[in-house]
């Protein structure tokens, strides 16, 4: 077994990630501010360590982004009306279970999470890199009446839901990539790395 499928994600599934987070980056990062992460150094988190972060004060509904292998990763506290909300678009995905999505396997298949609350995402478009802005309002005048909330890629319209699942009709080809990572027991967050290389819970 090689490093990438240790940490639960397939050199496939690494590939792809990787060839799209280029160019995405700069939009979060003007959009929402960076959270500096705990730990490790600025090098090592280049080179891919993983990154741990505090998200105690994190409220429901909000957002927040840190940066992980150059990349911006979302970690989302989602309210249990925004669970109810996922749970009633499948018919409307292209992919509503994730089997053709990059995304560790001991994440829920539909809420994409280990906890149903905690989303936590690279926010990198599938289809050529950008990144999408955070719309999680029922009924957002510039998505239309029946928009029941999630991500919205202003590049070439793709649209998903509070879970990363994206809508059948648009040009990203997948649901949006969920890295490895678990909680610990004090609140904090690891991300790039599997639950099952530690003694914490998942
Ligand atoms: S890069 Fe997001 S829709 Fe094209």
């Amino acid at each position: 077994m090689d490093e990438d499928q240790e940490n639960g994600v397939t050199r496939r599934q690494l590939l792809t990630a990787t060839s799209v987070a280029a160019s995405g980056l700069g939009a979060v990062a003007a959009a929402v501010p960076f959270v500096v992460s705990m730990q490790p150094s600025e090098r090592a988190k280049a080179m891919g360590a993983p990154v741990e972060v505090d998200i105690s004060r994190l409220d429901p509904g909000h957002l927040m982004v840190v940066e992980w292998r150059g990349k911006p990763v979302w970690i989302l506290k989602r309210t249990e009306e925004m669970i109810e909300r996922i749970k009633q678009n499948g018919e409307q995905l292209r992919d509503p279970d994730s089997e053709e999505s990059i995304q560790p396997g001991y994440v829920d298949p539909v809420l994409r999470s280990i906890e149903p609350t905690l989303l936590v995402m690279v926010g990198i478009c599938t289809h050529l890199g950008c990144s999408p802005t955070f719309r999680p309002e029922q009924g957002d005048p510039e998505m239309g009446h029946s928009w029941d909330g999630g991500f919205f890629c202003p590049c070439h319209g793709s649209k998903f839901d509070l879970a990363g699942r994206v809508f059948a009709g648009v040009p990203a080809p997948t649901n949006m990539t969920i890295p490895p990572y678990y909680l610990t027991q004090n609140q904090h967050l690891v991300i790039g790395e599997d639950p099952n290389n530690t003694g914490d819970i998942a």
